[in-house]
């Protein structure tokens, strides 16, 4: 790790919109992955991670001519299903972030799901960017494989840009609660274009709002997790990736926010003996000073050779 990098903790970011607005298929676009087609149906039924390391980030803005200087180490992406009977997914979700996308299918504008996610978010007082999704489906849309947005409607016609604006608009009429600004990314997952604007509006929020590994007052030193599988319990001996090496400590405190609270808002935490999965959590343990986030948790198990799952731990 950079010296810049040193000591703190990757923004986490979540993505929420309405189904089949194609968050799944965005992250597919910028890991150059192709999770979507193997989920069944489609459809996302449970809450996902991915960790983008600043070095892809650069990368893929570069031809912003951005001078994407990352006081991160990268990006912890959780992305969460949009499907109507998974509201406690997204509320999870979105009680864990430090910034969303909020995904929106330019062809069907606002949708129940999208003012849902709105919700729990000026609830939580979390910002957000919105991906303005499948401009590709612009009639005539000439693709700009994963150009800048600005430089693909450049290349759009006439008709393509009427359209384009008629649909921004009627976002702005259909959504009654004037008077707030965010960033609004025109985005393809399908062609790419779009996507160096949406990671560069990430980048340029985390320059403004770096994340310390934080000393939680009465807890130490604590690493904020999202646990997608299995069960965590208080005393479970964990192995995490560290910058000097695994670290291997104990579970004190394993601590979640209470429903519906912000996490960030210090004091409010619920004790918990033992997790299940899918659950935000933040846990207290000696050693955590140093641990790299968004790499594995492992959990040692009665039957596990340390060694190995050390090994395991220094491979992510
Ligand atoms: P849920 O997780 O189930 O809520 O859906 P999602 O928001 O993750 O959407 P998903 O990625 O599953 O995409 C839904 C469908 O839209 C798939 O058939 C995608 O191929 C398609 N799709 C997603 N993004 C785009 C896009 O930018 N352009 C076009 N043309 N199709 C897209
Ligand atoms: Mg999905
Ligand atoms: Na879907």
């Amino acid at each position: 790790p950079q010296e810049t990098e040193e000591n703190l903790r990757s923004p986490i970011c979540c993505i929420m919109g309405h189904v089949d607005t194609g968050k799944t298929k965005l992250l597919d676009c910028i890991r150059g992955t192709n999770v979507q087609e193997g989920e069944a149906g489609g459809i996302t039924q449970r809450i996902g991670a991915t960790y983008f390391p600043a070095d892809n980030i650069r990368e893929r803005t570069k031809e912003l001519k951005a001078d994407a200087k990352l006081k991160v180490p990268g990006l912890l992406v959780v992305d969460t299903p949009g499907h109507e009977s998974f509201t406690n997914l997204r509320s999870r979700g979105s009680g864990l972030c430090d910034i969303a996308i909020l995904v929106v299918d330019i062809m069907h504008g606002l949708e129940p799901q999208t003012i849902e996610s709105l919700n729990l978010l000026k609830m939580r007082n979390t910002e957000f960017i919105v991906a303005l999704n499948k401009v590709d489906r612009l009639y005539g849309w000439k693709v700009c494989r994963n150009s800048p947005i600005q430089k693909a409607m450049k290349q759009q016609s006439k008709d393509v840009k009427n359209e384009f604006s008629m649909r921004l608009t009627q976002l702005y009429y259909n959504n009654r609660e004037m008077g707030e600004t965010f960033s609004i990314v025109p985005t393809s997952a399908i062609s790419g274009e779009g996507i160096p604007d949406l990671l560069l509006l990430l980048v340029h929020w985390t320059q403004n709002n770096v994340l310390e590994v934080k000393v939680v007052e009465g807890h130490g030193t604590t690493i904020d997790v999202v646990l997608v599988n299995g069960v965590l319990h208080e005393g479970d001996q964990i192995v995490v990736c560290g910058m000097q090496g695994p670290i291997v400590t104990t579970i004190r405190a394993l601590l979640t926010q209470h429903p519906m609270k912000e996490l960030r808002v210090k004091g409010t935490y619920l004790h918990h003996k033992q997790i299940k999965a899918a659950q935000g959590i933040k846990i207290a343990a000696q050693g955590l000073e140093h641990a790299i986030a968004g790499t594995g948790l492992y959990v040692v198990g009665a039957d596990d050779e340390l060694e190995d799952i050390k090994e395991a731990s220094m491979e992510d």
